[in-house]
């Protein structure tokens, strides 16, 4: 019979191991965002020049992805994680304008785009920290309310793109390494 104390070392284990991996970890595979950010630069052509006006309302602030006094890796995968949640959020609510005045995106790319940004935030839940909520939320209040006016709205969708491209890949090249 073997002996109960080894039970016990292979019982610890594997709790051990329950407990670590159910504390959200926030890890994010590199790979994925990394397609992700080509997908967006290769939707559709540059931010329009006739969609300038709208940066007095919509831009996402430079100084948000740096966080002096948060773990630079932590706070940097949750505003990912978030922003890649919110914009799901978008997509879900929201019509894209297609036709005359529409935004113009290869359909291709963006069911592609679509099912990365889905398996992205729903196979790597991470926790929602009100911190980076705070960080967010002013952003796509804005955001919001662009994408509800019928005139602005292509535009709207515009800068999300631009935006979440832009925070994907400072974020890559920045800090590579807190990614998986
Ligand atoms: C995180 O916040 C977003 C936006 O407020 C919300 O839609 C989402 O359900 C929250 N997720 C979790 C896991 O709490
Ligand atoms: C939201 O829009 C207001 C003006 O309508 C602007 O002053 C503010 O900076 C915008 N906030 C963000 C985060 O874009």
């Amino acid at each position: 019979m073997r002996s109960p104390s080894l039970l016990l070392i292979l019982l610890q284990l594997c709790c051990l191991q329950t407990l670590l991996v159910s504390i959200p970890t926030c890890k994010l595979p590199g790979k994925w965002v990394e397609t992700t950010v080509h997908l967006l630069h290769d939707l559709g052509e540059h931010f329009p020049v006739r969609c300038y006006p709208i940066n007095s309302q919509v831009r996402f602030p430079d100084s948000a992805l740096s966080d002096a006094s948060a773990s630079q890796c932590r706070w940097t995968l949750l505003v990912v994680y978030q922003f890649l949640q919110r914009a799901e959020v978008m997509f879900a609510e929201y019509d894209l304008p297609e036709g005359e005045g529409g935004v113009t995106w290869n359909n291709q790319k963006l069911e592609h785009y679509l099912n990365l940004q889905y398996r992205l935030v729903d196979e790597h839940p991470c926790l929602n920290t009100t911190r980076a909520s705070g960080v967010l939320s002013p952003y796509f209040r804005n955001l919001t309310s662009v994408v509800e006016q019928q005139d602005s709205a292509p535009c709207g969708w515009e800068a999300l793109r631009r935006d979440l491209h832009w925070v994907l890949k400072s974020s890559l090249r920045q800090h590579r390494k807190c990614f998986k």
